[in-house]
């Protein structure tokens, strides 16, 4: 990609034509994690190989389409697939898609992720909400020219996950008697899972839970000025003393039932923010 900027803008010229025009919120719905669909008065699916310029997903459990419609009387865009790194994308490619959300004035951005349980406090099936996050994933968006038009070359990240939408949904969480751990987030490459000496040595520079994903979705919102909210479904428990082989399917399976929960979270979440409360 070149020209990023003239990307962005056939890219959107496709999205004003398929009737795409403008969102107030955005939406990337993690690994097995795309129950919160059913939530949106869907008004346009399309798949991303239709999409110019948008990588294409090859996880074969992603379906990997852009919907747009409504959740709780507001627009929304919403990604329902993600790309990682480990498949091969660049951090550009697996950003691009936050650029079209900033193009279309997208304002708050919703994240969901499934990933692994460092703090033994804490159960397979729980959601944490993301404090904070620490990158160690070699590379990240921002690495190169720098758009100033999109951002700032030197981006702040002392608030990176908002205060606002962090308190708005604790609070959802409270009201709804739903378990909501808080906690810091570290991304690594992946494939392969962790060895316990790695997860021994993740949780002890900080991190409470471990994934692949959301961290360069996370830096290019947060340069394109988007208010950022991401929770993780803990899908499996890292304890090093007591490891036990990984089992994907489980980790599918727990995601989904945890889905419910964080469904009806982004659902109030994307009606209340803005607003005081
Ligand atoms: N490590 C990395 N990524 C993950 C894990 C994990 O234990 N669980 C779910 N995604």
């Amino acid at each position: 990609m070149d020209n990023l900027l003239q990307a962005i803008k056939e890219t959107v010229n496709y999205l004003h034509t398929a009737g795409i025009v403008k969102a107030e919120a955005g939406v990337i719905l993690g690994t097995g994690l795309g129950d919160f669909v059913k939530e949106i008065a869907i008004e346009k699916e399309i798949p991303y190989t239709d999409i110019p310029h948008f990588p294409i997903s090859t996880v074969e459990f992603h379906s990997g389409k852009l919907i747009y419609g409504t959740v709780s009387g507001k627009k929304v865009l919403v990604l329902n697939g993600r790309f990682h790194y480990y498949e091969g994308y660049t951090m550009q490619q697996i950003a691009y898609p936050v650029r079209i959300m900033q193009a279309l004035g997208i304002k708050n951005l919703f994240i969901s992720n499934a990933a692994g349980a460092m703090n033994l406090q804490w159960k397979k099936g729980d959601l944490m909400l993301i404090s904070d996050h620490i990158n160690l994933l070699p590379a990240n968006p921002l690495i190169g020219k720098n758009y100033n038009e999109l951002g700032a070359r030197f981006p702040d990240m002392s608030k990176t996950y908002c205060p606002y939408l962090r308190s708005l949904i604790k609070k959802i969480a409270r009201e709804n008697d739903l378990t909501l751990r808080e906690g810091v987030y570290v991304a690594v490459q992946g494939p392969m899972l962790e060895t316990p000496a790695e997860y021994r040595f993740l949780n002890k520079i900080g991190a409470d839970a471990v994934g692949m994903s959301t961290v360069p979705e996370v830096i290019a919102a947060i340069h394109g000025g988007i208010s950022v909210a991401a929770i993780s479904v803990l899908t499996d428990e890292c304890d090093p003393d007591n490891l036990k082989p990984i089992n994907i399917p489980e980790i599918i399976e727990i995601a989904a039932k945890a889905e419910k929960k964080l469904s009806l979270i982004f659902k109030k979440a994307i009606e209340l923010c803005g607003k005081d409360y």
